[in-house]
């Protein structure tokens, strides 16, 4: 598995060029692509600069030695480069299992291209087969959206922070976060749109029609997948 996130992140590594300003999603293979850039930065002298969609990316990249910057002074990214949990093979993804759904889904659509990292076990045929979708929500709205879910055929679990006794999880946000398992998701797009009509959604992790390509790595190498139009 570490080694289909490594050949993934590498492979992204390729797409990065002189003078780019840069999305950095979060979680594991993320942390691996922050680790090799930092190191092609140090060993080619690339001028990037990084817009990061969490503080654990950002304090890991900040370690390493890399730029920082904002929306604020660069609202169109040159290239955004994330993991997920699920990616089928349309290129929509569920995304939120580090609970960073929200600023991932403004910084990578905010990318003139957008490139998933993922290991082989993220390819799914349905999204929904494997994982619940997370949804960021505002903390006194989470009970009344968890019901709200049910009827759109939805099983909802507040996040906890690791342990049921730490309570909740808390985003960077100041939100909580709902898991809902729905199984086999048919339309994604529809599912997306319901969910984020509900008062005190925040945003919702299913990714339609953002992301450019995916490698998606495995012991075997790396397979491109790329959107067609
Ligand atoms: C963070 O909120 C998520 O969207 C991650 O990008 C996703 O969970 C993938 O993480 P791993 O690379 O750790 O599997």
């Amino acid at each position: 598995m570490i080694e289909g996130k490594r050949s993934a992140a590498q492979a992204a590594l390729g797409e990065v060029r002189d003078g780019q300003i840069l999305g950095i999603g979060t979680g594991s293979t993320v942390a691996i692509f922050i680790e090799m850039l930092a190191e092609r930065v140090k060993k080619d002298g690339l001028r990037v600069m990084c817009v990061p969609t969490s503080y654990q990316s950002a304090h890991l990249a900040i370690e390493r030695g890399l730029k920082l910057t904002t929306l604020e002074e660069y609202s169109t990214l040159d290239l955004a480069v994330d993991g997920a949990d699920e990616v089928d093979r349309n290129l929509n993804l569920i995304k939120g299992g580090g609970a960073a759904l929200t600023r991932e889904k403004i910084v990578d659509s905010a990318a003139k291209r957008f490139v998933v990292i993922a290991d082989e076990s993220k390819l799914v045929e349905r999204l929904g087969s494997r994982s619940p979708v997370p949804i960021e929500v505002i903390p006194m709205s989470w009970k009344r959206v968890a019901n709200m879910v049910k009827v759109l055929g939805g099983e909802a679990r507040l996040r906890d922070g690791g342990d049921r006794k730490d309570g909740p999880l808390v985003t960077d946000n100041g939100n909580f976060i709902l898991d809902v398992k729905f199984g086999e998701i048919d339309d994604p797009r529809a599912l997306e749109f319901e969910l984020k009509r509900i008062p005190g959604v925040v945003e919702v992790g299913l990714f339609v029609n953002m992301a450019n390509a995916a490698y998606i790595g495995s012991e075997r190498g790396v397979k491109l997948i790329e959107r067609k139009s």
